[in-house]
């Protein structure tokens, strides 16, 4: 959708190299009363040290005439890491010589703007690289979910698959083990025993995992009230909730406009993130706060955000959380329901993040109001 040609930024990172203190706060002023973050590197080098460290801003603009690095060097530097999508580069420069042009053009430079420069210009010319920028952005998150979603679907089907061929021999091993386990006397190889029904039991409950996975029911999207999801489900969770003597906050808005989703995988999501806050609770902590805020950017979304006060997630846990078949619960879990939780959240084009610190941790759902 083209939009005006001085639309506001959103937030979107420039680096800008330029050695004349002047002009370089005429353009910080500018950009940032544009609606941008604005970061001003004096010299060549400070500009390829941010590159280095910080990586690519969203956009990079560059004077020609620097003192040590120039910026034509730069911007070859630059192209060389980040193509012409991920990273524009406009060179504004007072060498307007149709050679000069060329060598920006041949170095990498996205667009080329002289000396002195009108203000309004510039901010146009800006606002449409960023437009394609964001175009292209936007292009690559739709290829992420659908490289995702066929990864996750070959995936359902050979869990599913093996799901299917571990169930017998499981029940042989169970069936035999408890033969075993009656025929023995009380004593440590009856302990060996009750070890071998333990892991069986969490492998059988895997599986049906694994399955009922595998044979999900194609998604069934419609209008769906999610704070009404929000409160049906800890329904289902409040005679246990309140038997363990949990702090329920819930800070729901009822008035928020419908999605487009599938109200029973919600359902799934929040209940396993509901019970988790549970199991954490029972190691320390009482509150359980359950709130839904509306954000904008970068798409009109709700956020749902489970919060609990239990102990903090180790750091050296915390990125394995949402990997299949990670728990920490030993025998109890089965480590799929974060797992199943995130890849339900995607297919609605939402995000599933958590973050954990010394107050808590944090699940936040966030999902598009349009639902892809
Ligand atoms: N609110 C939380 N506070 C602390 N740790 C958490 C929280 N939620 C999840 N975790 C950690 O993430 C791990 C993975 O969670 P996940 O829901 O995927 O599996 P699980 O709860 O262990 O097993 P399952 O959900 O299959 O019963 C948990 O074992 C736990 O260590
Ligand atoms: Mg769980």
């Amino acid at each position: 959708m083209p939009g005006s040609a001085l639309e506001r930024g959103r937030g979107e990172h420039i680096l800008i190299a330029e050695d004349d203190p002047g002009a370089g706060r005429v353009l910080r002023l500018l950009l940032e009363q544009t609606g941008y973050r604005v970061t001003l590197a004096a010299d060549g080098e400070t500009a390829l040290r941010i590159l280095d460290e910080q990586g690519a801003p969203d956009l990079l603009l560059l004077d020609w005439m620097l003192p040590g690095v120039s910026g034509l060097e730069i911007c070859h530097s630059a192209r060389s890491r980040w193509d012409a999508l991920r990273l524009p580069i406009l060179m504004v420069t007072a060498k307007t010589d149709p050679e000069s042009v060329y060598a920006a053009f041949d170095a990498g430079a996205s667009d080329y703007v002289g000396k002195p420069f009108r203000g309004a210009e510039l901010r146009a010319r800006i606002g449409a690289h960023l437009r394609t920028r964001r175009l292209w952005e936007e292009r690559e998150r739709m290829e992420g979910h659908l490289r995702e979603r066929d990864k996750l679907f070959t995936l359902g089907l050979l869990a599913g698959g093996v799901a299917h061929d571990l169930n017998n021999p499981l029940a042989v091993i169970s069936a035999h083990a408890q033969v075993l386990k009656r025929r023995l006397p009380e004593g440590e190889a009856r302990e060996q025993v009750d070890g071998i029904l333990g892991s069986v039991d969490r492998c059988t409950r895997i599986v049906a995992e694994l399955l009922n996975f595998a044979r999900r029911h194609p998604a069934e999207r419609g209008p769906v009230d999610v704070a009404m999801v929000v409160r049906e489900t800890l329904g289902m969770r409040e005679r246990q909730i309140s038997t363990s003597g949990i702090d329920l906050r819930v800070e729901v808005d009822d008035g928020l406009s419908p999605i487009h989703a599938d109200g029973h995988q919600l359902q799934q999501v929040f209940l396993n993130v509901i019970v988790n806050a549970e199991h954490a609770l029972a190691q320390g902590g009482r509150t359980l706060r359950v709130r839904t805020v509306r954000v904008e950017e970068p798409v009109p979304s709700v956020v749902v955000e489970f919060w609990n006060d239990g102990p903090p997630i180790p750091p050296d846990v915390l990125p394995h959380i949402f990997d299949p078949l990670f728990t920490t619960k030993q025998e109890e879990g089965t480590g799929l329901g974060l797992f199943i939780c995130r890849r339900i959240v995607r297919e609605h084009g939402g995000w599933l993040d958590v973050r954990s610190d010394a107050e808590g941790t944090a699940f936040a759902v966030r999902l598009p109001m349009g639902g892809i």
